[in-house]
């Protein structure tokens, strides 16, 4: 196991009907002024917005509102943030919905205590010093943004997609209601789940040995969802099903699960390309990316992809052909992907194959000095054409 400093300071507030504690919380954690960052109107029909505000008012906390923040969360809604926070003062940012607006919440509270263009950050010209403090209430258990130091924002123009990192925007606290994400249509139930599981498997292929205490901890997280999202898809309002789907999506990516070990995250690279361009889920990408990635890099590391076989999707080991048992559980993942209802190939994704070189390009330039397995653009391009006509 290698060497890891951990730090996860985020409060998580779990439970039914929590997000009535939030005014108390956000004094807790410093604000007085606060700026209420929510989505297209899934919060407001659901009443939680309101519940929001009736906590804020029972606290005494000022706020103002701003809605609006689509999927793929835009820089320009960003810069408006940053302007409307200036002008009314707002000392914290409460993110109400998805890891979307967690996202747009982080990357407004950085950009307020930035002099300069606050995408900078986001494409590695800056690092962030200062932040607001951010609280979240959570709708969809999926991005794990809830737990994490990181934001991904796409530029309007050109429909960029970048991620940044820093504990300066690490929310302070995090109301986890379960309750709140019945409401959720069971695609986003399933692009939820699937972006949980990419986040366990972008730690889980590794090449540090010895790490069985996190090996064991992904494959509980792993058996977890693979057990309760499609009890959540077929009964949204299981309160069991959604409460475990949600503490799952939290540890998947607060990196309790990945300390200690080198960790990949080419699938996300190379999916953020698709979100970016395509504006589609990026949950929906992973599915199509993952297990084409998984398919390109499998022999680099035999033994572990049959461990996850085994151990995850219940394969039987194959002791006199391990590659067999490999590939049998990279089919099972993509298989528990389709029974959910997620796309497997690029068709039902929405892309177009002649968009490969594009993205792959896009692609080259950030990520492929890193992983289980270092990319080069030319292996980008073939994960993608595996992805492009994958089937099952
Ligand atoms: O906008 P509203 O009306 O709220 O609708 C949303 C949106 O259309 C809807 N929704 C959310 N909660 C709901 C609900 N509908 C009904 N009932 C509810 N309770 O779901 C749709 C998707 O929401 P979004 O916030 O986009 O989903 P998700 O949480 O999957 O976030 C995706 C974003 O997070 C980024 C992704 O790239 C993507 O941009 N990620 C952020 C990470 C991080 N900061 O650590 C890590 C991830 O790997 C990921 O990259
Ligand atoms: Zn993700």
């Amino acid at each position: 196991m290698d060497n890891f400093n951990y730090y996860s300071p985020t409060e998580f507030v779990f439970g039914k009907d929590r997000e009535n504690e939030c005014g108390e919380l956000v004094r807790k954690h410093g604000g007085s002024n606060v700026l209420i960052h929510y989505g297209g109107g899934s919060a407001i029909r659901s009443g939680l917005l309101a519940a929001v505000k009736n906590s804020l008012d029972r606290s005494g906390l000022t706020y103002t509102e701003l809605g609006g923040v689509q999927p793929n969360p835009r820089d320009t809604l960003v810069y408006k943030g940053i302007e409307l926070c200036k002008t009314e003062g707002i000392d914290f940012i409460l993110a109400v919905g998805g890891g979307s607006v967690i996202d747009s919440s982080k990357a407004i509270a950085a950009g307020v205590c930035y002099e300069g263009d606050i995408w900078d950050v986001y494409c590695g010209k800056a690092q962030i010093q200062k932040a607001l403090p951010v609280g979240t209430v959570l709708t969809i258990a999926a991005s794990g943004s809830e737990g994490s130091s990181s934001s991904v924002i796409t530029k309007e123009e050109g429909m960029i997609k970048r991620g940044t990192h820093s504990d300066h925007i690490r929310p302070r606290f995090s109301i986890l209601d379960p309750m709140l994400t019945c409401t959720l249509p069971a695609y986003q139930t399933a692009c939820g789940a699937t972006d949980i599981m990419a986040h366990v498997f972008e730690r889980y292929f590794t090449n540090t040995p010895e790490v069985e205490i996190t090996d064991r901890l992904c494959e509980a997280v792993l058996l977890t969802v693979v057990k309760e999202a499609p009890r959540a898809i077929k009964e949204p309002e299981n309160y069991d099903a959604r409460a475990n789907i949600m503490w799952a999506a939290t540890i998947a990516h607060n990196d309790i699960v990945g300390v200690g070990r080198s960790q990949d995250w080419n699938s996300h690279g190379i999916e953020h390309e698709l979100s970016g361009l395509y504006d589609i889920a990026h949950g929906a990408g992973l599915a199509v990316v993952m297990p084409a990635w998984m398919q390109y890099v499998y022999k680099h590391n035999i033994m572990r992809f049959a461990q996850m076989a085994v151990r995850v999707f219940g394969s039987e080991m194959n002791f006199a052909d391990p590659e067999q048992t490999a590939l049998e559980g990279i089919k099972r993942f993509r298989s528990f992907l389709h029974e959910i209802g997620m796309p497997i190939n690029f068709e039902e994704l929405g892309a177009k194959k002649e968009d490969i070189p594009v993205l792959a390009a896009n692609m080259a330039e950030k990520y492929t000095t890193r992983g289980f397995v270092k990319l080069t653009r030319e292996d980008v391009c073939k994960i993608l054409e595996i992805a492009a006509d994958a089937k099952l």
